[in-house]
């Protein structure tokens, strides 16, 4: 199953992702985390391990992919990035990071000042997850940059499922219902899960929302924000996580 977290900026994406990781991981499931976010550096931080390797270095860097783009795109023809369907097996070692039997791989960072737009990261992230076939015993967690613009991107028609995740702000409840909408267009299951939460804002947050399937809702836990702030591991198992895979998987 190839599932994409995404929200608003700060919303809990990259934690919940880590949090998934390891929840499906001990479940006895071959994980592999996508990391679509060609921006922020901490996923592989999160999961315990330095990053080394990308898709976008295996295939060149972002140059060779932009001659390729332009090769393709302007003429008409099929950008052709893969020559046969993938597994999570055939993706080459160069792009992943071992991170305790999780399998982690970066799709492509902006690098330097002045290269330009992400829009070949996307292009490659949508072509990757395409091309990927997810097996029975497979679980592919992809965690997306803060935004709608993958949507624009349609990075979201190579998965099987989108979890919106929701912080307790009125904009992250705005971008659900944009979310919701995209989700719907492109023939997509969408489900939420509030993260955040303790006992004042949760029945608030809910209200806002009554026109989403909402299907985990995720404690304000200081021992997961101590964690990050000090660049450590994230180690924290919660029990809600556990239902939200178990939520995810009869879905
Ligand atoms: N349930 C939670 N309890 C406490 N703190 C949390 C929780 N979830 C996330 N955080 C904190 O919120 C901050 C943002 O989390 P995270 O980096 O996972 O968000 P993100 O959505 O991936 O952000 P970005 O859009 O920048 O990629 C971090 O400091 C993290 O520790
Ligand atoms: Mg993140």
């Amino acid at each position: 199953m190839k599932i994409m977290i995404c929200g608003k900026g700060g919303c809990g994406k990259s934690t919940i992702t880590v949090l998934l990781a390891k929840a499906f991981q001990k479940k006895g499931y071959r994980v592999l985390v996508v990391d679509a976010d060609e921006s922020n550096l901490g996923i592989g931080r999160l999961l315990g391990t330095p990053v080394s390797g990308s898709l976008l270095g295996h295939l060149g860097g972002k140059k060779a992919l932009q001659g390729k783009m332009m090769e393709a795109f302007p003429k008409g023809k099929p950008l052709e990035l893969f020559t046969e369907k993938w597994k999570i097996e055939d993706i080459p070692a160069d792009c992943l990071t071992d991170a305790g039997g999780i399998q982690l791989m970066p799709v492509g960072k902006i690098e330097a000042f002045g290269e330009g737009c992400a829009c070949p990261m996307g292009v490659l992230s949508k072509m990757f997850l395409e091309n990927l076939e997810a097996q029975d015993e497979d679980i592919v967690l992809i965690d997306s940059e803060a935004g709608v613009e993958h949507f624009g991107r349609g990075v979201e028609a190579g998965c099987d499922i989108i979890v919106g995740i929701v912080d307790p702000t009125y904009e992250s409840v705005l971008l659900s219902q944009k979310m919701q909408a995209m989700a719907v267009k492109a023939e997509r299951r969408i489900y939420f899960v509030l993260n955040k939460l303790n006992e004042q804002v949760e029945g608030a947050l809910a209200g806002h929302m009554p026109e989403v399937e909402i299907i985990a809702k995720l404690p304000q836990k200081p021992d997961i924000f101590t964690a990050t702030l000090e660049g450590q591991a994230l180690d924290v198992r919660l029990p809600e996580i556990d239902e939200l895979c178990e939520a995810l998987l009869a879905r």
